[in-house]
């Protein structure tokens, strides 16, 4: 058996700082109560010393959803952010306090104006405090991918010491290449495993030149044991790590990853829709996995494959994330194979002698139309004198 990655969904925390995405505590408690349906290991729901309805909704998740999930909740450096996601968690089963802490030399110098050892200082006065409340706690780097590695090391090695039980290691601003982020996870995970094995190593990427699933995998890769995500990839700028992405990415290629997930993959094509339709976010029509068009064929020679065998052009059934069978989509490049399919499916079955005429009143219309959905071909075949 591989080893498991955690799947850390932060949809209600970094997803919700998607500028109009906020919701109200019912709407919030419904996103969550999917999320735990699904499976996720852990979810952070929240910042709730930002305000008090945040607050109130992080206590709220914790009450109803914190038995079957980790409930996380995210504060700076700081002993009253820290005490306020304390009380806003303590009655979940597994609360999990994130701390958030910056590494890179313009977060040190210009963010906090501090001296280096001062930010380690900062950092291991939270994680001591914080583990005093409980005993889950996770240390993020911000903007760990643009500091300087001995410095991020000293870092990591001060806090796990201090009693962070996660490292997680960000790429905030979305800088990172693959290669080089996977190199930079291999590096850290080789002390951190002589360190303190029990240790989990996170990783946490944003998406601004369109890399977040390519970075976390990579990661995996070499050695990261937990990755979060938002679903559909929703997050600040142009967003985070999509969680269906890297879920069904480790689930196709598992023996590349030496790693599997337990999210309910059945259930993610359900909650992309519940969140895009609660969060008023439209899902790009070619987004990977959730898309409306991931399952739609329109070429008239991937119809054609498809009909004879659904493995040539489909890499996974639409059914294992629990959407719709896949859809042949008629234009005019669909060939007679996909026009006599639809037929059949509308059912009708048209004589051979019949099809060629038909078929080129069908392309007539198509070229005319783009796009032919049921009700023309339906048209069509009336106005003719097929038999249904
Ligand atoms: O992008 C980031 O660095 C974050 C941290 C809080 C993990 O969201
Ligand atoms: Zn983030």
């Amino acid at each position: 058996m591989s080893r498991k990655i955690y799947v850390f969904d932060t949809t209600l925390r970094d997803g919700e700082q998607v500028p109009g995405a906020k919701l109200n505590l019912a709407e919030k408690l419904a996103v969550a109560e999917q999320l735990a349906k699904m499976k996720v290991d852990m979810m952070e729901v929240g910042f709730p010393s930002s305000s008090q309805g945040d607050f109130e909704a992080v206590r709220a998740i914790s009450r109803k959803i914190g038995k079957d999930v980790w409930i996380a909740a995210l504060g700076r450096a700081v002993e009253s952010d820290i005490d306020c996601i304390y009380e806003s968690i303590r009655e979940a089963e597994n609360p999990l306090i994130h701390i958030v802490l910056g590494s890179s030399e313009v977060h040190v110098s210009k963010k906090f104006r501090k001296t280096p050892q001062q930010v380690i200082d900062m950092g291991v006065g939270a994680v001591k405090y914080a583990r005093r409340l409980l005993p889950q706690v996770q240390y993020s780097l911000e903007d760990a991918s643009r500091s300087e590695f001995e410095y991020l090391w000293q870092t990591i090695e001060a806090v796990v010491k201090a009693g962070a039980t996660i490292i997680n290691v960000p790429d905030t601003v979305g800088f990172a290449i693959p290669d080089e982020f996977g190199k930079l996870i291999y590096r850290i995970n080789d002390r951190l495993k002589n360190l303190d094995p029990k240790v989990l190593l996170s990783v946490h990427c944003h998406n601004d030149t369109g890399l977040a699933t390519a970075n976390t995998l990579a990661a995996v890769k070499n050695g990261a044991d937990k990755v979060e995500c938002t679903i559909n990839g929703i997050g600040e700028r142009a967003g985070n790590t999509a969680l269906e992405e890297v879920v069904m990415g480790i689930s196709l290629h598992e023996a590349y990853y030496g790693g599997h997930t337990t999210v309910d993959t059945r259930q993610i094509y359900e909650t992309s829709r519940m969140v895009s339709a609660t969060m008023g976010l439209d899902i790009q029509v070619n987004k990977a996995i959730t898309g409306e068009n991931a399952f739609a064929h329109s070429s008239g020679i991937h119809q054609d494959g498809l009909l004879k065998s659904k493995d040539v052009y489909e890499i996974m059934d639409p059914e294992t994330i629990g959407a719709p069978a896949m859809e042949i989509v008629l234009t005019a490049r669909s060939g007679r194979h996909a026009f006599m399919h639809i037929t059949r499916q509308l059912g009708f079955d048209i004589p051979e002698e019949s099809m060629g005429e038909i078929y080129q009143q069908f392309l007539a219309m198509a070229d005319a139309k783009k796009e032919i959905y049921d009700n023309d071909v339906l048209t069509l075949l009336k106005n003719s004198t097929i038999p249904s």
